[in-house]
Formats: structure tokens, C-alpha cells, sequence
């Protein structure tokens, strides 16, 4: 299995300018008379606390730490956005490799106390469904299967039902789309929307089938997670555009301006639209012009053998076999959900913590194009064409 890693080093996430803390100014110690009296007098601290400080720190923008490897959250800061709840801002590289090893090889030990290494599933490691890097050219534009697809097969990275992990921590909401209208009754999606912790906790459990990430576990994920963060060379920007950046921000009057620039240049949800099964599953979905076994056989590679290859997460392997070729062409057009019509859009469904199961693909991840192309390619193969694509 390859390894995508991207470490940042550890000074590159310190934010200097934010070390200060507001909450140490009010100590609460006191007896219950004065209570009232301090309370006021601490809300007036704090709130006079927080406003000069970022007006503060506006004044204070040093173009010169603006850098193409500066964290893209890290910027938004210091122009005085709000901190996410889920930022963090030290980050030590121990604690970056151990949640990086969670997510690749499904357990760590914690970095200080070496206690730990149980794996989060039995079932999955989370790159059995998520990349770790950028999927498509764009980073605003997160929605074309045709170009995710493209570009997994120019970098060398699987097409995978769940977004991807890179840029995660520069999202604002998480199980957007469908997934929030399907689960709008289920308590921990609805947090998962607001809260990247809870999102992690949910992918985990029913996602992973596995259980909830013990705290430290939490936190070395976030940290590896804030390592894949944008940063403002991700943004594609020009060396002029940078510069102009620079000249910009050094006017508070222009920083909202700015944030606002900023955001539009990456996706600040993945967006995911449910898909159906065919009308007439033998004819199957209605495309313009013929399906293309060329692209298929990338659609089969790319994402069906990530799971059903040799070392993949699921025991259903697909060998290059006579009998495996035909007995997936058959499944295709299929007749209930367990058609690959069924299986691509519906996914099925785990036994709770019981085994593995096949997500779904949204239509941001799999086009009705790209499964027909994947039928023509699966068609051929059991048919044993000689004409089929040969790398
Ligand atoms: C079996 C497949 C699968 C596995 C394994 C899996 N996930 Fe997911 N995950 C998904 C799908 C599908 C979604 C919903 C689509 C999406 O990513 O937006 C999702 C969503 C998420 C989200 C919200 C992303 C967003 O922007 O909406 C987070 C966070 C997440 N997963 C974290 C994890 C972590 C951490 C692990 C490993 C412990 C993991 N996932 C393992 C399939 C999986
Ligand atoms: C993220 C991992 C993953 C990906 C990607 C994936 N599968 Fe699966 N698939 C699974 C797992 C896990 C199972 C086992 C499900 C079960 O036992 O219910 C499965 C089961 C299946 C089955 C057997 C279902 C049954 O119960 O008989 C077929 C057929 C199948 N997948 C086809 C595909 C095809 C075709 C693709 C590519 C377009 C694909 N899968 C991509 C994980 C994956």
C-alpha cells in the first residue's frame, strides 16, 4: 500500500501572534459575595479582551510571513477570523506520524507514554475510503467525477466513496448533502455537521464499524489532519497575486475583503448527492452516445480493485478469472440491490459491528457515465474480447 505523506514541520503550524489567553485574567477563586462584582468585571475584560487583540493583530500583519507553505488557517487568523473549534496550533511532528498511522494502518501508540495500539476497526483502515491529498485540479470545484477520476489515474491515487482528507480541517461543515438529509433525525449526524471531533467519532463507529477513538487517538488525528491542511500555495495562486495579498492585508479595512477571496478558492463542504438505480436496469442509465470499456476498465481499477484487490478491505476478491469476469457481468443489470447497480448507489448495509460493507457512491464521485462505462468494460472482459484494453 502506498503512503501519501505530507508532514509539515512543526514550527510551520505555531501561530506566535496567538499566544496570549484572555480566560487567565479572571480568576474565579473567589468568595461568593464578590462573585457578581468579578463576573462583571471579567465580562468586561474579555470583551474588551478579545476585540483590541485581533484589531491588534490586524494592525500588526507582517507581510513578510506570508509564504506559499503558510497554513491557509493560519492567515484567516492573523486577519482576525475566528478560530474553528476543531484548530489547533502547536503541533508536534510525534503526534502528526502517530495519527498518521492511524489513519494508514488503523493504530499507534500514544507518542508520550507508548501506551495504546489497539486498532480503531477490524474491518477498515480509513484509506480504504478517503485520500489524504488533493482529488481534482480545482480545489473549489470538488464535484466532477470525470476529472477525480483523471487525476487519480495522472497521481497514482484510488477513486474512494468518502471525500478527501486533505483540506478537511479548512471545511465548515461536515456530512453535507444527502448524507444530512437522509441521517437529519440521527443525533450524531447532526452533530457530525458542526463539529470535525464528532464527524471523526461517527466514521469511525459506523463508518469503520469500529469503535470511538480514545482521546489521545482523537487528538493525534486532528494533528495529522491539520498537517493536510491547505496551504496558500494550494490556493493556486500566481507570484503577483501573492504579492498583491501581502500589499492588501497590511490594511485592516481590506481583511474581510480578503477572507472572503480566500474562501472562494476551495470547497468548504463536500458536497454528495445520492444517486439511483437505472429505470430499466437491463438497458441501465440513459447516456449520451456509447459507454467506453477504456474508461471502464480505469473505473475498475481505480476503485473496485482499492477494496477487492488482493489486499483489499473487502474478502470478495476479484481475481482475473474467467468465472469472476462473468459472474460480475452478470451482477451488473442484476434484479434487487445486490445488482452492482444496487451495490454503487445504495451500498449495504453493515451488520452492526459485525463485518465489513460496501459504501455507496455519491454522483460526485461516480457518474451514471462512468458506471455504464464500467458495465461495457465488465461485459467485454466476461465475453473474453479479444479487443479489450490492454494497459
Ligand atoms: C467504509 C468506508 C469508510 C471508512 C473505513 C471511513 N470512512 Fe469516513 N466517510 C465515509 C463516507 C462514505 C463519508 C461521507 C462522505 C464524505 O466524505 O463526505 C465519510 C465521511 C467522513 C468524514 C466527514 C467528511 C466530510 O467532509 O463530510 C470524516 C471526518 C471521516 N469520514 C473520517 C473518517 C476517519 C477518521 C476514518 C478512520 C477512522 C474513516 N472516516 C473511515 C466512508 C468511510
Ligand atoms: C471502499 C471499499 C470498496 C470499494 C471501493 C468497492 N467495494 Fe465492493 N464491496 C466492499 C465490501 C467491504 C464488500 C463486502 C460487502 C458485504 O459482505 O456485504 C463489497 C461487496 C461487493 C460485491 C458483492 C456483494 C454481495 O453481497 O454479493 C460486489 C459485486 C462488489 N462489491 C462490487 C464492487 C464494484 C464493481 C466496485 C467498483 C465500482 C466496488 N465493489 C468497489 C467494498 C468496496
Amino acid at each position: 500500500m502506498v503512503f501519501y505523506r505530507r508532514i509539515v514541520e512543526k514550527d510551520e503550524l505555531i501561530v506566535p501572534s496567538m499566544k496570549y489567553s484572555c480566560n487567565k485574567v479572571v480568576p474565579l477563586s473567589s468568595t461568593f459575595p464578590f462573585f457578581p462584582i468579578l463576573l462583571t468585571i471579567a465580562c468586561l475584560f474579555f470583551c474588551q479582551c478579545k476585540k483590541p487583540v485581533l484589531k491588534n493583530l490586524q494592525r500588526n500583519f507582517d507581510p513578510t510571513t506570508l509564504t506559499s507553505k503558510t497554513p491557509v488557517w493560519q492567515f484567516l487568523i492573523e486577519l482576525g477570523h475566528e478560530k474553528p473549534t476543531h484548530y489547533t496550533d502547536s503541533i508536534e511532528e510525534k503526534w502528526i506520524v502517530a495519527g498518521q498511522e492511524i489513519v494508514t494502518r488503523g493504530k499507534s501508540v500514544h507518542p508520550v507514554t507508548g501506551a495504546g495500539g489497539a486498532r480503531i476497526s477490524d474491518y477498515f483502515y480509513c484509506i480504504d475510503c478517503h485520500n489524504t491529498t488533493r482529488e481534482e485540479g480545482s480545489l473549489a470545484r470538488v464535484s466532477d467525477p470525470a476529472e477525480k477520476l483523471n487525476y487519480a489515474v495522472a497521481n497514482g491515487i484510488p477513486l474512494v466513496p468518502g471525500s478527501t482528507f486533505a483540506g478537511m480541517v479548512n471545511r465548515e461543515s461536515w456530512y453535507n448533502g444527502d448524507y444530512a438529509k437522509k441521517y437529519r433525525f440521527s443525533l450524531s449526524v447532526r452533530a457530525a455537521r458542526t463539529s470535525l471531533e464528532k464527524a471523526i467519532e461517527l466514521c469511525s463507529t459506523e463508518c469503520s464499524q469500529g469503535r470511538n477513538p480514545e482521546p489521545w487517538e482523537m487528538e493525534a488525528m486532528m494533528a495529522y489532519f491539520h498537517s493536510l491542511q491547505w496551504t496558500i500555495g494550494d490556493l493556486d495562486l500566481t507570484g503577483a497575486d501573492l504579492a498583491e495579498l501581502k500589499r492588501r492585508a497590511l490594511n485592516p479595512e481590506e481583511h474581510d475583503a480578503i477572507m472572503a477571496e480566500i474562501k472562494e478558492k476551495y470547497a468548504l463542504a463536500a458536497p454528495a448527492t445520492f444517486g439511483e438505480m437505472p429505470e430499466d436496469p437491463k438497458t441501465g442509465y440513459p447516456i449520451e452516445g456509447q459507454a467506453n470499456a477504456a474508461s471502464g476498465k480505469l473505473v475498475f481499477e481505480k476503485s473496485c480493485l482499492h477494496c477487492h484487490g488482493a489486499e483489499g478491505a473487502s474478502e470478495h476478491y476479484f481475481g482475473d478469472k474467467d468465472s469472476t469476469w462473468k459472474e460480475l457481468a452478470r451482477k451488473f443489470p442484476g434484479s434487487s440491490k445486490k445488482s452492482i447497480y444496487g451495490l454503487l448507489r445504495l451500498g449495504t448495509h453493515p451488520e452492526d459491528g459485525k463485518r465489513p460493507y460496501m459504501p455507496n457512491f455519491t454522483k460526485e464521485r461516480m457518474s451514471e457515465q462512468q458506471i455504464e462505462d464500467l458495465r461495457a468494460y465488465l461485459e467485454e472482459k466476461a465475453k473474453g474480447n479479444p479487443e479489450t484494453p490492454e494497459d
